[in-house]
């Protein structure tokens, strides 16, 4: 069993840190951005997205723990958007520490946010991933969600 709960502002620093780096790598993977200036894109994009830190409006930056030992697991970050006609809740992440995996808590971190997209009106939960991260995309299926828009890439000599 895990809970929820808001990082601390030492949390939410190292969080942001590796979220970065993190992100400017998958891009570098996917050959979407160059290596010299992945980093400072990625730091541009989540400062975007929290001008104000954890503060941000709609945005949640949660720590996930163990519940019965308080133990951090992972950390898990989301949004609610009201830019449509209904506003949706958009998983911007979740991550479990590798000794923490497969022991099912990004699963029921998930559920727990599709009941709290319930008690906000949301119609429906959603996020993004990377298409080779095959480990995210059987867990995201296996909880019922669905493709709803797919890049395809062929690299070709130039
Ligand atoms: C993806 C991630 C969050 C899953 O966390 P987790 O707590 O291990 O996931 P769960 O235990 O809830 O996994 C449930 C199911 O997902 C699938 N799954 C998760 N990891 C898997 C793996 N390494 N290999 C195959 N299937 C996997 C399985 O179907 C698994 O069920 P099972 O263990 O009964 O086979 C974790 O691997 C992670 O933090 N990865 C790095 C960060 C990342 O990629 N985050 C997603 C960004 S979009």
């Amino acid at each position: 069993m895990v809970r929820l709960e808001p990082m601390s502002p030492e949390e939410f620093r190292t969080f942001l840190a590796w979220l970065d780096q993190d992100y400017a790598d998958a891009h570098v993977r996917a050959g979407t951005w160059d290596r010299a200036s992945a980093l400072e894109r990625a730091h541009a994009e989540t400062q975007k997205l929290l001008p104000d830190g954890p503060a941000t409006p709609d945005q949640f930056l949660n720590t996930i723990r163990e519940s019965s030992t308080g133990a951090r697991v992972g950390e898990i970050w989301h949004a609610i958007q009201r830019e449509g006609t209904r506003p949706q809740l958009f998983v911007f992440w979740v991550g479990i520490d590798e000794k923490h995996r497969r022991r099912g808590y990004a699963g029921e971190a998930l559920r727990m946010l599709e009941a709290e997209a319930r008690r906000t009106g949301c119609y429906r939960v959603a996020l993004h991933v990377f298409g080779d991260n095959t480990n995210a995309r059987t867990l995201y299926t296996r909880l019922g969600y669905r493709e709803t828009n797919v890049l395809m890439a062929k690299p070709v000599d130039a």
